[in-house]
């Protein structure tokens, strides 16, 4: 009796378990390493960064964060962990700049959110990933 018990517990596991994580997920958090990084690039001219930040977040961020970072981007329709929205009030006051940095660098597992740091597809370096992410946050703070 036993045995079937623990039988049902396991089975039920493997059946509702990837449901269960998935109404519950939550973005993995960067290592204390990567949440008290700041942007390590000198910026001597802010509009020059943001507009070639700018160019970035538009090809590469845009379909599913959307234009105005509410994570409503056209490819962002079918998917079961929505793209997050950066607009949403105090959203982006709660997170580092290295939390950012680390998630768009390394990507979040189990989402479609991939990395798109160095060796990666996209292959954005530091710099770039430093770039999108004051360019994110410059713009959809609420
Ligand atoms: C194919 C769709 C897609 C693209 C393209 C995409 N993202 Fe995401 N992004 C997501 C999804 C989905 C999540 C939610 C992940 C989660 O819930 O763990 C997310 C989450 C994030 C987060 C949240 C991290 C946190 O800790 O809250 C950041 C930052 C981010 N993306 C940055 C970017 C940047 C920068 C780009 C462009 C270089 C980009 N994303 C491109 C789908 C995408």
């Amino acid at each position: 009796m036993k045995v079937i018990t623990a039988l049902f517990v396991v089975l039920g596991s493997v059946l509702f378990g990837p449901a269960v994580a998935d109404s519950e997920h939550k973005t993995p958090t960067a290592s204390p390493k990567f949440l008290e990084m700041s942007n390590p690039y000198d910026v001597d001219d802010v509009d020059e960064f943001l507009k070639s930040a700018k160019k970035i977040y538009k090809k590469k961020c845009k379909k599913c964060h959307g234009k105005q970072g509410d994570g409503k981007g056209s490819s962002a329709d079918d998917m079961e962990i929505k793209p997050t929205a950066f607009n949403e009030p105090g959203y982006l006051e709660s997170r580092k700049d290295g939390q950012l940095f680390w998630i768009t660098m390394e990507g979040s597992e189990g989402t479609d959110m991939e990395g798109f740091g160095p060796g990666t597809d996209v292959n954005l370096s530091e710099e770039e990933l430093w770039k999108v992410i004051t360019y994110i946050r410059s713009s959809f703070t609420k």
